[in-house]
């Protein structure tokens, strides 16, 4: 049998540039090799996208901060660009070479198709899990893993899911949404509409990642300083109500049409609330898998997780976050994570572990429903002729 061969697209313009070169090292180790050949594409931090002659192999996001800690801010001269053909094509995806020398003067360069049956975006935060990449990849055509445009924005964009989320009556803590406009028209009007919510809050860029720009904001002073903050990475804030004394649930979900849910996991952070350096940098944060809820909790956590991910109308996967108030057991959903981190060591593959799935199958089930989800809407009729 031809093996296929997985475009394994990683790195990326956001912030979580360094987490997905984790995640991506990891999937490309585990990829069966008797059946799938992995083609590394890299998103360089400015944007272009290179061919890389040696696969990334760091263990861990960790790793990966510290050596870009290390190296500093090092622009990359990779050569071999590598661009996607937004239409049809038996070659999605072109690698440029560009000759040195005369032939380089002559504007010459050597163009190979990569050849690729399906593609893995391992990309998380804006530039990648927002529906952006998903877009250049449905232009091509091609198979990809992971929801698609409109679920993987929808899901990025914290406003949005959470009004998705609300129609359905899911569970969900009081938030407001401000707008960069209205809190420089008016700020005490808007501090007001805010502190309305009551204290702690969470500030948060609607857009965003590995808690990027987020504060918990205990005293009204403090709430200019972090609106400001959260403004430098987007126009829109979503602002909640914290959940006091909050427990930390994650569920994984797996599918298209007929999603599981993996058994609920707990995180224990290290630090006031699950921030970058808690996150991926301090290895005092853990995980506990299972975490210790009653049945009736883990049953409600996982349908929740269905609900959500159906609501955003997500496929192939998506990782399910909650908040459970430690007084009164009160289940609230958090967010859902379209391509969450996926490292052998991230929550999503170690919830899926304990229920039974291995990194390696779950890959390869990631990279079949990616191939039916394709197959399924080559059939579908595109005109009326
Ligand atoms: N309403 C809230 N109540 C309590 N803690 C919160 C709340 N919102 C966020 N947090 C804390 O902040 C972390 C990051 O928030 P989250 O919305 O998950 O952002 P991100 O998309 O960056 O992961 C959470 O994991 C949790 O520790
Ligand atoms: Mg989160």
């Amino acid at each position: 049998m031809k093996k296929l061969r997985v475009g394994v697209i990683y790195g990326g313009r956001s912030g979580e540039h360094e987490v997905s070169v984790a995640s991506a090292a990891s999937v490309i180790k585990h990829l069966d090799r008797t059946r799938y050949e992995p083609v590394p594409v890299r998103i360089e931090k400015d944007g272009r996208w290179t061919l890389v002659d040696r696969a990334p192999t760091a263990a861990s996001a960790a790793e990966v901060i510290e050596q870009a800690r290390q190296a500093g801010p090092r622009t990359s001269r990779a050569r071999r660009e590598t661009l996607i053909v937004p239409h049809e094509s038996d070659d999605t995806l072109l690698t440029i070479d560009r000759l040195t020398g005369a032939e380089a003067d002559q504007g010459q360069a050597v163009v190979t198709g990569l050849g690729l049956d399906v593609i893995f975006p391992v990309l998380h935060g804006p530039y990648g899990e927002d529906g952006t990449v998903q877009g250049l990849l449905e232009l091509a055509s091609v198979a990809y893993v992971g929801p698609g445009v409109l679920a993987s924005a929808a899901g990025m964009d914290k406003a949005v899911m959470k009004v998705l989320f609300a129609a359905r009556g899911l569970p969900q803590t009081p938030y407001v949404v401000l707008r960069r406009r209205e809190w420089e028209a008016d700020r005490e009007a808007a501090s007001a509409r805010v502190l309305a919510l009551g204290l702690p809050l969470f500030v948060k860029p609607a857009n965003l990642g590995s808690s990027v720009g987020i504060s918990k904001v205990k005293r009204a002073p403090e709430l200019a300083a972090a609106i400001d903050l959260a403004l430098e990475f987007d126009h829109k804030l979503v602002i909640e109500a914290g959940v006091p004394e909050a427990r930390e649930i994650e569920c994984a979900v797996l599918g298209n049409d007929d999603p599981r849910a993996s058994i609920p996991g707990e995180i224990i952070p290290s630090r006031e609330f699950y921030d970058y350096e808690a996150k991926y940098l301090d290895a005092a944060s853990r995980t506990e898998i299972p975490a210790t809820l009653t049945e009736a909790q883990v049953a409600e956590v996982q349908r929740l997780s269905l609900e959500a991910f159906e609501a955003i109308g997500a496929e192939g996967l998506s990782r399910v976050d909650f908040l459970i108030a430690r007084d009164t057991g009160a289940v609230y959903l958090n967010e859902i994570n379209t391509m969450p981190g996926f490292t052998t060591i991230s929550m999503y593959a170690q919830l899926w572990d304990a229920s039974g799935v291995s990194y390696t199958a779950l890959v390869d089930r990631l990279i079949t429903l990616a191939l039916e989800r394709h197959a399924s809407k080559q059939r579908l009729r595109t005109s009326v002729l």
